[in-house]
Parts: C-alpha cells; structure tokens; sequence
C-alpha cells in the first residue's frame, strides 16, 4: 500500500524520537512492501518561532490530506511564561480539535522484564494490560468561558468543564466496542459525586451498558480509581474517562510500565486521519543528548498502523520486536540503562520480522 504521513517532531526530544519512528516505518515499508511517504511540518515552539503561532494553517491542512500523523512532542521552557499570549500547546489542542480527534487511547502494558524499574510492587505489576480511553476534545481544556478577568482591580481565573451528551455518547461507544475484543469490562470514572458534567456522563454510561449486555460496566469515583491504579491496577481493562481526568490519569498509569518513555498513544476520530504519539512530553533537560527513549514514538508509529492504515501484521511486527528488545535487557537510561536513542531505535530495527515465530 501506499500512504502518505506527516510527521510533526515539534519541540525538545520530539525530532530524537521522531526520528526512530520514522526509521523503524521505513524498515517495515521495506519488510512489508509498502511506500510510506513522509512530509515533515512544524507545530508548538518551532512554529512560534517561525510564523508566530504554534499551528498554522498550512500544517494543519497537510495533516487534513495524510493518511496519519507522527507527532513528537511540544513545549519548553522557552515559551513557558505563564503570561505569553502564544503557547505550544495551543498548538497540540488546535490539531486535536481540527482533525476532531475526540478519542485518545493509551495502552498500558507491564512487562515483566521492566517489573524492576517501576516504583509499583511487583506483586500489583502482574496481568496489567489496560488501556485508557480519554475524551480528548472537551472538557476544562476547551469549555468557554475561559481566561483571566479583573473584578475591581482583583485577579479573577476561569476554565469550563462542559460535555454534550453526543461527546459522551461516541466516546463511551469507542469503549464499549474496544472492551469487546479484550477482557470485556469498562470502567467509567467520573466524579459524580460533586460534578454536574459527571452526573450526565454517569447517566449516558449507565444507560449505553445496557445496550453491551455483554460488557461489565462499573462507576469509579476518579479520586478511588487514582488510588486503584496503583494498589490493583490489573483489574482495570478499558478506563474511559473525561479529558482532564484522562490526562491525569495516563500519567500516573504510566509509571506501571517502568517509564512514560515506553507509552504510546492514539487519538482518534471518525474516518479522519489519526494523530499517533507518545504520551510524554518534550524532556528539555536531556533534549540534544541522544538518550530520549524512542519506544513510546515507536509504539505510536505501530498504532498508526493499526488505526490509521489498517495494518495489523506490520503494527505487531514492531510491538513483538519492543517486547524482544525488552525481554533481551536492552534500555535506555529512564530504565536504567546506557543505550542511546539511536542504539535502542537500531536494535529494535534489526528485530523486525516479517513473519513472527511461534
Ligand atoms: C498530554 C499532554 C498534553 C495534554 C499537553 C502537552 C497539552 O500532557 O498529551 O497528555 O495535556 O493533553
Ligand atoms: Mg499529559
């Protein structure tokens, strides 16, 4: 097949880790016979730099004519004042909201080769196979009103948590359809015990459950399913949450796999092109070295392939050689080892096979 993909490495250790992606892609367009077409466009602190916003019109409208997006990461301590007009991550919640990705996955796997490095007891690592389906284009981050007023002369600050019933609605649907080929249980965590826009949520989850008659569905505060992610985070299978819960939460999650270098995500919405990227961010401190770890860019290139070209084979291909790499010892130093960005993105390079053995 042909497609064509735009990357955006974006800020930090964005373009390091894009990088590895785009080469492990190569690797399977060769394996596999496919031609992966690659434009490459700025979003975040590189566009500010250049055209004085964080996604321009032009970026925006190339990945509107891809066939999936690569993004690296945003942001830095350059553009972070808290008084800028111009930030990065407006950048990031512009292409959210113009691709109308309204559903982020991120899958948390723990594998036993990295029990070690995680902070969480062994014993809770066993069995966690989760993945966390975050509302992503609503909620605090876009409700309106929004920003900074001045009541005689005294500093006011407001963001809006608002949900319509039909975002409620297509993102519980995704999980719903998700927990079916998997271990068949959706959590849906809200705060309805003090939020309005949880109680609707609480509402729309209870009465979609009984149409998956056939999927367990349970209500979990968010503050107990924080608390639950760490003392029994494998009774989780499909997590659906709001956008600010989720984002929250993923970072937590993340911590169960050893480290948020190994998390991938994919945000997705209907029959648009998808934008696949790891969940960490932009890492200024170890930016330029070569040491970021490429798994999570790399796992979000096989999410591409998966979600966004319908690649099941190929996406495996490259999740089994991360598992190997992985099984092997092989890592980088935010799990405690020496490889550099480039050494990992090659080992995992020369475990990629077309064809998995038993
Ligand atoms: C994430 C990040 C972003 C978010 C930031 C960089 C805007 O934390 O993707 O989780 O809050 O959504
Ligand atoms: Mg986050």
């Amino acid at each position: 097949m042909k497609a064509r993909i735009v990357t955006l490495p974006g800020d930090g250790i964005g373009p390091e880790v894009t990088e590895a992606a785009v080469r492990v892609l190569e690797k399977i367009g060769q394996l596999f016979g496919h031609k992966f077409e690659f434009s490459e466009h700025l979003i975040g602190g590189c566009s500010i730099e250049k055209h004085a916003v964080a996604l321009t019109d032009e970026t925006l409208a190339a990945c509107k004519g891809s066939d999936g997006v690569l993004l690296g990461a945003v942001g830095g301590p350059r553009w972070d004042n808290p008084d800028a007009a111009i930030r990065p991550e407006q950048g990031l919640l512009a292409i959210r909201k113009g691709l109308g990705l309204y559903a982020n996955l991120r899958p948390v796997r723990s594998m036993p080769a990295l029990f070690d490095v995680s902070p969480v007891k062994s014993e809770n690592l066993v069995g966690v196979d989760l993945v966390v389906v975050r509302e992503l284009t609503g909620g605090l981050y876009f409700g309106q009103p929004k920003g900074r007023f001045s009541d005689n002369g005294s500093l006011r600050a407001v963001d809006t948590m608002e949900y319509h019933e039909f975002e409620i609605v297509r993102i519980l649907e995704l999980a719903f359809r998700l927990a079916k080929n998997r271990k068949k249980k959706v959590t849906s965590v809200d705060k309805a015990n003090i939020l309005e826009t949880s109680r609707l949520w609480r509402q729309v989850a209870a009465r979609l459950g009984q149409k998956h008659p056939d999927i367990l569905l349970e209500h979990m505060l968010v503050d107990t399913a924080s608390m639950r992610l760490i003392t029994s985070p494998a009774s989780f299978d499909v997590l659906v949450t709001e956008n600010t819960f989720g984002d929250i939460l993923t970072d937590e999650a993340s911590v169960l796999t050893g480290s948020m270098g190994m998390l991938p995500s994919a945000s997705l919405g209907d029959n648009r092109p998808g934008l696949f990227e790891p969940i960490h961010g932009s890492a200024p401190d170890i930016a330029g070295k070569g040491i970021a770890n490429p798994i999570g860019s790399i796992l979000s290139a096989a999410l591409l392939l998966r979600h966004g070209l319908n690649l099941e084979r190929e996406a495996r291909a490259i999740e089994v050689a991360v598992d190997r790499v992985i099984e092997d010892g092989h890592r980088t130093k935010d799990l405690k080892g020496t490889l550099t960005t480039q050494q990992m993105r090659n080992t995992i390079i020369d475990r990629i096979v077309s064809e998995q053995g038993d």
